[in-house]
């Protein structure tokens, strides 16, 4: 069965089954500019699961399916394997408070072994720990269905939350076989039963805990291109008609990077020095060092086999990436073997740190990442101003009004941290050309006189003429600083912070106080004295424990 023809019968059978369908979201996430791509179908959903009712008056239904277009970077050293790709469709259904455990269950097991015709190898279900039960019910489901190879598993088999906070729960997982005999996850059938008020890492750690949501939420996502190859009997998702029976490693990374690249550029990247941008730079030119020929051979191909389903056009884009870079690879890889610092391959070449590390991997050569960064910081700060104007991917539509309002957005959380309680944390964000507005963790409504002081805060701030600066570093620098970060779980190993600072008192140009830092991809404003006057509109309830916000420049 072709690619095209299990979408639509994935669709229709929820469809059947009482769920709207809803279209893919952009792969980059349209209300929350702290994560840099959708990497899952639930994300733009994530509110409605402790605002169960929102999705009925903007759905007209609790129970949702889409095939949702995703990008993971985490794995890229991955791709080339059987099953490992950067960019990936999952389909996916999800429930608000429309049904639970059973329906859901049983909605998977009949589209598996019914509609596809595919044998169930084992399934999984939550062991349970000290705070969460043992999913009975879900091994009792899947037993009076009949399947019977029922496996208790740990912390894999408990899903999220993303980011700092959100739904998560038990899941429980169907795997079959591939055609080489191996097993092969196919749907992850997450329970959003709680809502964590920290991130997995300080759940783990026993640091954070879980409250229980009022509806119980169904979250499900199964890798098509997975699903495919399992469909299709092949080896490996190169097999199916979404690849060109790619062979070797070379040809599945140019593949798999020029797939990614021409979605991400379809939605409005563009290769740039940070946030999605950079990871767009990197996947193309990876995809240059190992592709022989041009990469519009590529381009073409992927655009025939996505015809009809998606809407591609790079504009020329990777084209132009491909030439800028083309040109400097053959001199670089030579510099390289003369053992030049990864800086300057990096600043003068164009040469991504994270290939030079590969090339060293290849070579068994070491090389100083520290050193690296250090250099590569004093590097950003020299060049700040220069590239300001560079980023893309933060905003999804910026220009001069929304990209005012997203500085407002910045000094307005670190006014409720100053104002309100210091340990409040944005939960979603959505920026407009008339307005801005978040979400943050807060137990309770604002009185007057807070917001009153909050609106002073930020007034002030603007008037102060702060400086709006973008440095980029490790991730595990940007941590121990403490900077904001919220709902995507996967940063690169270089972030992108901005910073609000005030002139030093001494009065020598340098930075002194900082008044906020975010992970953040732009862009801003250079300085906080272009904003005019900010102004809180509303502020009111968002869902259980968390508060709205939206306020005005003028
Ligand atoms: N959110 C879960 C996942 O990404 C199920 O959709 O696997």
């Amino acid at each position: 069965m072709e690619a095209n023809k299990i979408r639509s019968k994935f669709l229709k059978f929820f469809e059947n089954r009482g769920h709207k369908i809803i279209s893919s979201a952009s792969l980059i996430p349209e209300n929350d500019p702290s994560v840099l791509f959708t990497t899952a179908g639930m994300q733009q959903f994530k509110p409605y699961y402790t605002n169960s009712q929102n999705a009925d008056k903007d759905f007209g239904s609790r129970n949702i399916t889409t095939v949702q277009k995703c990008v993971r970077t985490g794995d890229i050293e991955e791709v080339g394997d059987a099953t490992h790709l950067t960019f990936f469709e999952m389909l996916g259904n999800f429930s608000f408070g429309g049904y639970g455990r059973r329906e859901a269950i049983a909605y998977a097991h009949d589209f598996i072994a019914q509609e596809l015709g595919l044998e169930i190898s084992y399934v999984t279900f939550y062991k349970g720990n000290d705070n969460v039960p043992r999913d009975e019910d879900s091994r009792k489901i899947w037993q009076e269905l009949g399947v019977k190879n029922i496996r208790e598993d740990g912390n894999d088999v408990f899903w999220g939350p993303t980011g700092n906070s959100g739904p998560c729960g038990p899941t429980t997982e169907i795997y079959c076989k591939n055609e080489a005999g191996e097993d092969v996850e196919i749907w992850n059938i997450v329970f959003n039963e709680y809502f964590c008020n920290g991130s997995r890492e300080k759940l783990d750690k026993g640091e954070a805990s879980l409250e229980k949501l009022d509806v119980l939420g169904v979250d499900t996502g199964m890798g098509f291109e997975r699903l495919l190859a399992t469909v299709q009997k092949k080896k490996n998702v190169y097999e199916t008609d979404l690849f060109n029976n790619e062979k070797t490693k070379e040809e599945r990374i140019v593949a798999d990077h020029v797939k990614a690249s021409l979605f991400m550029i379809s939605d409005g990247v563009t290769p740039s020095n940070t946030g999605a941008g950079y990871v767009l730079r990197r996947l193309i030119r990876r995809a240059v060092r190992f592709s022989k020929q041009p990469l519009a051979q590529e381009i073409e191909k992927i655009k025939k086999i996505y015809k009809g389903v998606y809407i591609l056009d790079d504009k020329g884009g990777i084209e132009e990436e491909e030439n800028k870079f083309r040109q400097t690879l053959q001199h670089s890889l030579k510099e390289f073997e003369k053992g030049v610092d990864p800086f300057i391959l990096a600043t003068t070449y164009g040469f991504p740190i994270e290939l030079t590390q590969e090339l060293a991997k290849e070579k068994g050569r070491n090389i100083d990442l520290a050193d690296f960064h250090k250099k590569m910081a004093e590097h950003q700060k020299l060049s700040q101003t220069s590239s300001a104007g560079m980023f893309k991917g933060g905003l999804a539509n910026h220009n001069e009004k929304t990209i005012k309002l997203h500085t407002a957005h910045h000094l307005l959380l670190a006014g409720l941290k100053a104002i309100v309680d210091k340990n409040i944390k944005q939960r979603g964000s959505n920026i407009t050309e008339e307005r801005l507005r978040m979400d943050f963790l807060c137990g309770r409504k604002l009185t007057d006189e807070e917001k009153k002081k909050v609106e002073d805060w930020v007034n002030d701030k603007i008037k102060e003429g702060l400086n709006v600066v973008c440095r980029e570093m490790p991730l595990s620098e940007a941590e121990k600083i403490g900077a904001e970060m919220e709902f995507g779980t996967k940063y690169p190993d270089i972030v992108s912070l901005y910073f609000i600072e005030e002139p030093a008192k001494d009065g020598s140009g340098k930075n002194g106080n900082v008044i906020s830092k975010e992970f953040c991809a732009g862009p801003h404003v250079s300085n906080t004295k272009e904003l005019g006057h900010f102004r809180i509109t509303k502020e009111e309830t968002s869902s259980q424990g968390v508060r709205r916000i939206k306020a005005i420049l003028e």
